[in-house]
Protein backbone atom coordinates (compact mmCIF):
# COMPACT_ATOMS: atom_id res chain seq x y z
CA UNK A 1 0.00 0.00 0.00
CA UNK A 2 1.65 3.50 -0.58
CA UNK A 3 1.59 6.51 1.52
CA UNK A 4 -1.45 7.97 -0.16
CA UNK A 5 -3.62 4.92 0.51
CA UNK A 6 -2.50 5.36 3.71
CA UNK A 7 -3.34 8.33 3.96
CA UNK A 8 -6.52 8.16 2.39
CA UNK A 9 -7.58 5.46 4.70
CA UNK A 10 -6.52 7.55 8.02
CA UNK A 11 -8.63 10.43 6.84
CA UNK A 12 -11.58 8.58 5.93
CA UNK A 13 -11.26 6.37 9.19
CA UNK A 14 -10.85 9.67 11.39
CA UNK A 15 -13.89 10.98 9.39
CA UNK A 16 -15.96 8.13 10.13
CA UNK A 17 -15.53 8.11 13.48
CA UNK A 18 -15.99 11.97 13.83
CA UNK A 19 -19.61 11.27 12.10
CA UNK A 20 -20.21 8.10 14.47
CA UNK A 21 -19.24 10.30 17.89
CA UNK A 22 -21.44 13.16 16.17
CA UNK A 23 -24.40 10.33 15.43
CA UNK A 24 -24.02 9.40 19.22
CA UNK A 25 -24.65 12.84 20.52
CA UNK A 26 -27.44 13.21 18.80
CA UNK A 27 -26.88 15.18 15.86
CA UNK A 28 -29.19 15.48 13.53
CA UNK A 29 -29.15 15.44 9.46
CA UNK A 30 -26.09 13.28 9.28
CA UNK A 31 -25.16 11.11 6.24
CA UNK A 32 -26.71 7.29 6.81
CA UNK A 33 -24.06 4.70 7.50
CA UNK A 34 -25.41 3.11 4.30
CA UNK A 35 -24.42 6.39 2.50
CA UNK A 36 -20.84 6.07 4.11
CA UNK A 37 -20.22 2.91 3.05
CA UNK A 38 -21.04 3.08 -0.76
CA UNK A 39 -18.88 6.06 -1.78
CA UNK A 40 -16.11 3.76 -0.60
CA UNK A 41 -17.66 0.45 -2.87
CA UNK A 42 -14.77 -0.57 -5.20
CA UNK A 43 -11.78 2.18 -4.67
CA UNK A 44 -8.80 2.04 -2.65
CA UNK A 45 -10.34 2.58 0.64
CA UNK A 46 -12.61 -0.66 1.05
CA UNK A 47 -10.46 -1.91 3.75
CA UNK A 48 -11.07 1.06 6.69
CA UNK A 49 -14.52 1.33 4.82
CA UNK A 50 -14.61 -2.02 6.50
CA UNK A 51 -13.57 -1.36 9.50
CA UNK A 52 -15.83 1.00 10.00
CA UNK A 53 -18.86 -0.51 8.66
CA UNK A 54 -21.79 -1.78 10.82
CA UNK A 55 -21.39 -5.65 10.60
CA UNK A 56 -18.61 -8.17 10.42
CA UNK A 57 -19.93 -11.66 9.75
CA UNK A 58 -17.75 -14.48 9.03
CA UNK A 59 -17.46 -15.30 5.52
CA UNK A 60 -18.18 -19.51 6.28
CA UNK A 61 -19.49 -19.57 9.75
CA UNK A 62 -22.10 -16.63 9.58
CA UNK A 63 -21.32 -16.44 13.17
CA UNK A 64 -21.83 -12.69 14.22
CA UNK A 65 -20.51 -11.04 16.88
CA UNK A 66 -22.96 -10.44 19.59
CA UNK A 67 -23.96 -6.14 19.16
CA UNK A 68 -21.56 -4.31 21.28
CA UNK A 69 -18.57 -5.98 20.02
CA UNK A 70 -19.64 -6.77 16.68
CA UNK A 71 -19.70 -3.00 15.36
CA UNK A 72 -16.22 -2.10 13.74
CA UNK A 73 -16.96 1.42 14.70
CA UNK A 74 -16.48 -0.06 18.35
CA UNK A 75 -12.90 -0.88 17.30
CA UNK A 76 -12.45 2.50 15.66
CA UNK A 77 -13.66 3.92 18.29
CA UNK A 78 -10.82 2.21 20.81
CA UNK A 79 -8.14 3.45 18.21
CA UNK A 80 -8.77 6.80 18.06
CA UNK A 81 -10.23 7.96 21.63
CA UNK A 82 -9.14 5.17 24.16
CA UNK A 83 -5.80 5.72 22.82
CA UNK A 84 -5.05 9.54 22.24
CA UNK A 85 -2.74 9.92 19.21
CA UNK A 86 -2.71 6.44 17.97
CA UNK A 87 -4.64 7.61 14.83
CA UNK A 88 -1.66 9.78 14.26
CA UNK A 89 0.83 7.45 14.76
CA UNK A 90 2.78 7.20 10.84
CA UNK A 91 4.47 4.23 10.54
CA UNK A 92 5.74 1.26 12.76
CA UNK A 93 8.65 2.73 14.31
CA UNK A 94 6.38 5.72 15.63
CA UNK A 95 4.08 2.66 16.86
CA UNK A 96 6.69 1.30 18.50
CA UNK A 97 7.49 4.30 20.30
CA UNK A 98 4.15 5.05 21.19
CA UNK A 99 4.12 2.39 22.70
CA UNK A 100 6.83 2.95 25.21
CA UNK A 101 7.68 0.96 27.96
CA UNK A 102 3.75 -0.15 28.69
CA UNK A 103 2.22 -0.82 31.74
CA UNK A 104 -0.94 -0.77 30.24
CA UNK A 105 -2.14 -3.93 31.60
CA UNK A 106 -1.38 -6.73 34.26
CA UNK A 107 1.09 -8.66 31.73
CA UNK A 108 3.91 -5.63 31.74
CA UNK A 109 5.15 -6.70 35.41
CA UNK A 110 5.93 -9.97 34.26
CA UNK A 111 7.45 -9.42 30.80
CA UNK A 112 10.88 -9.22 30.34
CA UNK A 113 10.40 -7.66 26.64
CA UNK A 114 7.90 -6.56 24.55
CA UNK A 115 7.91 -8.19 21.45
CA UNK A 116 6.23 -5.50 18.96
CA UNK A 117 6.39 -7.79 15.59
CA UNK A 118 9.21 -8.01 13.08
CA UNK A 119 9.22 -8.25 9.41
CA UNK A 120 9.07 -6.10 6.31
CA UNK A 121 7.04 -2.99 6.79
CA UNK A 122 5.87 -3.49 3.32
CA UNK A 123 4.74 -7.17 3.29
CA UNK A 124 1.90 -8.32 1.82
CA UNK A 125 1.80 -11.25 4.27
CA UNK A 126 1.27 -11.17 7.71
CA UNK A 127 1.38 -14.07 10.48
CA UNK A 128 -0.36 -13.53 13.67
CA UNK A 129 0.18 -15.56 16.90
CA UNK A 130 -1.29 -15.57 20.42
CA UNK A 131 1.54 -14.29 22.19
CA UNK A 132 4.76 -14.57 23.22
CA UNK A 133 6.59 -17.22 24.67
CA UNK A 134 9.47 -17.89 26.84
CA UNK A 135 11.65 -17.27 24.14
CA UNK A 136 10.40 -14.53 22.62
CA UNK A 137 9.59 -12.74 25.62
CA UNK A 138 13.95 -13.34 26.51
CA UNK A 139 14.47 -12.26 22.94
CA UNK A 140 11.65 -9.76 22.07
CA UNK A 141 11.00 -11.58 18.77
CA UNK A 142 7.68 -13.37 17.57
CA UNK A 143 8.09 -17.47 17.02
CA UNK A 144 11.73 -17.43 17.65
CA UNK A 145 11.35 -21.11 19.92
CA UNK A 146 10.36 -24.24 18.64
CA UNK A 147 7.42 -23.35 17.19
CA UNK A 148 8.60 -20.34 15.84
CA UNK A 149 11.36 -22.35 13.80
CA UNK A 150 8.29 -24.74 12.19
CA UNK A 151 6.77 -21.14 11.11
CA UNK A 152 10.42 -20.19 9.79
CA UNK A 153 9.79 -23.61 8.17
CA UNK A 154 6.32 -23.25 6.66
CA UNK A 155 7.36 -19.75 5.46
CA UNK A 156 11.24 -20.17 3.68
CA UNK A 157 11.01 -24.13 2.51
CA UNK A 158 7.27 -24.19 1.97
CA UNK A 159 6.31 -21.10 0.54
CA UNK A 160 10.02 -20.54 -0.89
CA UNK A 161 10.17 -16.87 0.43
CA UNK A 162 12.09 -15.59 3.53
CA UNK A 163 11.39 -14.95 6.70
CA UNK A 164 12.21 -11.20 6.64
CA UNK A 165 9.65 -10.85 3.65
CA UNK A 166 6.55 -11.47 5.84
CA UNK A 167 5.27 -9.69 9.20
CA UNK A 168 4.46 -11.78 12.20
CA UNK A 169 2.98 -10.24 15.42
CA UNK A 170 0.87 -11.70 17.80
CA UNK A 171 -2.45 -10.40 19.44
CA UNK A 172 -0.71 -9.69 22.51
CA UNK A 173 2.57 -7.70 22.70
CA UNK A 174 3.62 -9.26 26.33
CA UNK A 175 4.07 -12.86 27.79
CA UNK A 176 1.37 -14.35 29.80
CA UNK A 177 2.83 -15.93 32.85
CA UNK A 178 3.24 -19.79 32.17
CA UNK A 179 2.23 -19.55 28.91
CA UNK A 180 -1.38 -19.13 29.96
CA UNK A 181 -3.71 -17.76 27.04
CA UNK A 182 -4.22 -13.66 27.19
CA UNK A 183 -7.28 -12.74 28.97
CA UNK A 184 -10.20 -10.17 27.51
CA UNK A 185 -8.59 -7.31 29.63
CA UNK A 186 -4.91 -7.99 28.54
CA UNK A 187 -5.95 -7.99 24.81
CA UNK A 188 -8.31 -5.25 25.01
CA UNK A 189 -5.20 -3.21 26.19
CA UNK A 190 -3.26 -4.56 23.33
CA UNK A 191 -5.95 -4.25 20.29
CA UNK A 192 -5.40 -1.30 19.48
CA UNK A 193 -1.74 -1.55 18.67
CA UNK A 194 -2.14 -4.39 16.38
CA UNK A 195 -5.38 -2.63 15.13
CA UNK A 196 -2.84 0.28 13.93
CA UNK A 197 0.17 -2.03 13.04
CA UNK A 198 -2.27 -4.19 10.72
CA UNK A 199 -3.28 -0.67 9.16
CA UNK A 200 0.58 0.75 8.99
CA UNK A 201 1.34 -2.53 7.37
CA UNK A 202 -1.69 -2.84 4.84
CA UNK A 203 -0.93 -6.43 3.84
CA UNK A 204 -3.30 -8.15 1.56
CA UNK A 205 -3.29 -11.50 3.75
CA UNK A 206 -3.41 -12.29 7.35
CA UNK A 207 -2.95 -15.96 8.03
CA UNK A 208 -3.85 -16.08 11.82
CA UNK A 209 -1.70 -18.72 13.68
CA UNK A 210 -4.50 -20.65 15.80
CA UNK A 211 -7.49 -21.14 18.01
CA UNK A 212 -6.81 -18.23 20.20
CA UNK A 213 -5.41 -15.62 17.76
CA UNK A 214 -8.07 -16.25 15.06
CA UNK A 215 -10.73 -16.14 17.61
CA UNK A 216 -9.79 -12.83 18.97
CA UNK A 217 -9.63 -11.45 15.59
CA UNK A 218 -13.00 -12.74 13.98
CA UNK A 219 -14.40 -12.67 17.65
CA UNK A 220 -16.38 -15.81 17.25
CA UNK A 221 -16.13 -19.21 19.44
CA UNK A 222 -16.12 -21.26 16.25
CA UNK A 223 -13.32 -24.07 16.74
CA UNK A 224 -9.71 -23.52 14.73
CA UNK A 225 -10.66 -27.05 12.80
CA UNK A 226 -13.89 -25.47 11.64
CA UNK A 227 -12.47 -22.26 10.96
CA UNK A 228 -9.22 -23.18 9.03
CA UNK A 229 -9.17 -23.47 5.12
CA UNK A 230 -10.84 -20.61 3.63
CA UNK A 231 -10.80 -17.47 4.35
CA UNK A 232 -12.47 -14.91 6.11
CA UNK A 233 -12.73 -11.37 6.28
CA UNK A 234 -11.05 -9.16 8.87
CA UNK A 235 -12.34 -5.75 8.05
CA UNK A 236 -11.38 -5.63 4.66
CA UNK A 237 -8.82 -7.65 4.57
CA UNK A 238 -8.57 -11.89 3.66
CA UNK A 239 -7.87 -13.80 6.64
CA UNK A 240 -6.61 -17.64 6.51
CA UNK A 241 -7.08 -19.50 9.48
CA UNK A 242 -4.86 -22.14 10.20
CA UNK A 243 -3.28 -24.60 12.88
CA UNK A 244 -0.61 -23.34 14.98
CA UNK A 245 2.81 -24.17 14.61
CA UNK A 246 3.01 -25.19 18.55
CA UNK A 247 0.00 -27.68 17.91
CA UNK A 248 1.63 -28.88 14.76
CA UNK A 249 4.52 -29.58 16.96
CA UNK A 250 2.43 -31.98 18.90
CA UNK A 251 0.11 -33.27 15.88
CA UNK A 252 2.38 -33.44 13.15
CA UNK A 253 0.16 -35.45 10.80
CA UNK A 254 -1.76 -32.14 10.77
CA UNK A 255 1.11 -30.47 8.41
CA UNK A 256 -0.52 -31.25 5.40
CA UNK A 257 -4.19 -28.97 6.29
CA UNK A 258 -1.71 -26.47 7.25
CA UNK A 259 0.12 -27.13 3.97
CA UNK A 260 -2.85 -26.88 1.80
CA UNK A 261 -4.30 -23.53 3.79
CA UNK A 262 -0.30 -22.16 2.97
CA UNK A 263 -1.08 -23.19 -0.74
CA UNK A 264 -4.12 -20.85 -1.09
CA UNK A 265 -2.46 -18.12 0.70
CA UNK A 266 0.37 -18.61 -1.86
CA UNK A 267 -2.33 -19.31 -4.96
CA UNK A 268 -4.12 -15.45 -4.41
CA UNK A 269 -0.30 -14.06 -3.16
CA UNK A 270 0.17 -15.30 -6.48
CA UNK A 271 3.64 -16.59 -5.17
CA UNK A 272 5.19 -19.49 -7.17
CA UNK A 273 5.26 -22.83 -5.65
CA UNK A 274 8.67 -23.83 -4.53
CA UNK A 275 9.99 -27.36 -5.65
CA UNK A 276 10.55 -28.98 -2.72
CA UNK A 277 6.64 -27.99 -1.78
CA UNK A 278 6.18 -29.71 1.75
CA UNK A 279 6.12 -28.26 5.03
CA UNK A 280 8.43 -30.53 7.26
N1 LIG B 1 3.39 -18.64 20.03
C1 LIG B 1 2.76 -17.51 19.63
O1 LIG B 1 1.54 -17.49 19.48
N2 LIG B 1 3.51 -16.45 19.40
C2 LIG B 1 4.82 -16.42 19.52
O2 LIG B 1 5.43 -15.39 19.27
C3 LIG B 1 5.45 -17.61 19.93
C4 LIG B 1 4.73 -18.71 20.19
Amino acid sequence: MNDETRDHRLLLATMRSYLEQLREEGLEGLPSRGDARSESDGDKTAGLSAILATSHKSETTGDSRPSEAKSPVVLARGLFSANPGLAEVSDLAALRAYIGDCQRCKLSPSRTNIVFGIGDPKAQLMFIGEGPGADEDLKGEPFVGRAGQLLTDIIERGMGIRRSEVYIANVVKCRPPGNRNPEGDEVASCEPFLFRQIELLGPKAIVGLGTFAVQALLRVKTPISKLRGVWHDFHGIKLMPTFHPAYLLRNPGDKRLVWSDIQEVMKFLGLAKPRRGEVR
